[in-house]
């Protein structure tokens, strides 16, 4: 379905039933990585947009600052006359998720982190953020496909290796310039450490074993600032957890659903 959304058509599944769980992919993914947790409608209501500029959302003028995005996620669940959802987002997602609570916390109804992290880049990640975009603006997606194999764990490598081809074909169909723009967003996030410890909804931190993008050690501290936050680590899974390991990622979530007192 699309919604016109702060002025971008943008794409977006809906389940429809359920406790309302909205999904924001990671970089340089659309909802369809959310495709192996359709298990958790047997209580969540799941709604996956793309981002501005991913996916099947059209394509808008950038940089997509995280602040923006935030807007975007904020206006979608008015659109869907929920006054709260639990917000669901994947490293670039949790960038979102994160940029949204400072913006909009009255619109949580709980949080789950998965495989991000709340600072700033370094300034070396900065810089090779602008060279990617550049060269992504001007060669095409093609030069973004070698960063896909580290998002992946060993084991999904050795027993899944059709999960890492088909992401290289859907990010080999992706606009070039919205991964530019979404990259120079990414850039320029702000730091989002300093309201951990105000975040005051039922939270979950989650991380794959092997993520070597944001590591599990890395990960705990994070979940160690939030109070009451609830921490686990997925096993055989890498940066993209929930694509990866569908079985551990989504018993965790729905345990947590689960004990979510009621609206
Ligand atoms: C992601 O998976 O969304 C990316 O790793 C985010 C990033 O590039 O920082």
């Amino acid at each position: 379905m699309y919604l016109q959304i702060r002025g971008v058509e943008l794409y977006y599944e809906d389940t429809e039933r359920g406790i309302p769980v909205l999904c924001i992919h990671g970089f340089p993914m659309d909802s369809s990585m959310w495709r192996n947790q359709r298990p958790l409608t047997s209580i969540a209501r799941l709604i996956t947009p793309d981002l501005r500029g991913q996916g099947r959302s059209v394509l808008a003028e950038g940089p997509y600052l995280m602040e923006s995005l935030a807007d975007d996620m904020a206006d979608l669940i008015t659109h869907l006359n929920l006054d709260r959802t639990v917000v669901m987002g994947l490293s670039l997602g949790g960038y979102v998720a994160l940029a949204m609570y400072v913006r909009h916390p009255e619109r949580f109804h709980g949080l789950i982190l998965s495989n991000t992290r709340a600072e700033v880049d370094t300034p070396e990640a900065r810089e090779g953020r602008l060279r990617l975009a550049m060269r992504v603006h001007r060669e095409g997606t093609q030069v973004a496909l070698n960063y896909l194999d580290e998002l992946f764990s060993p084991a999904t490598h050795a027993d899944h290796p059709e999960l890492v081809d088909d992401l290289k074909s859907r990010v080999a169909q992706a606009h070039p310039d919205g991964l530019a723009w979404m990259q120079l967003g990414m850039a320029q996030r702000q730091d989002a450490s300093r309201i951990l410890p105000a975040i005051h909804v039922p939270t979950l931190v989650l991380c794959g074993e092997d993520d070597v993008i944001t590591p599990p050690e890395k990960m705990r501290a994070m979940a160690d600032r939030i109070p009451g936050a609830q921490f686990a680590v997925i096993p055989r899974a890498g940066h993209l957890s929930p694509l990866e390991n569908p079985d551990d990622f989504n018993r965790e979530v729905l345990t947590f659903l689960q004990q979510l007192p009621k609206k």
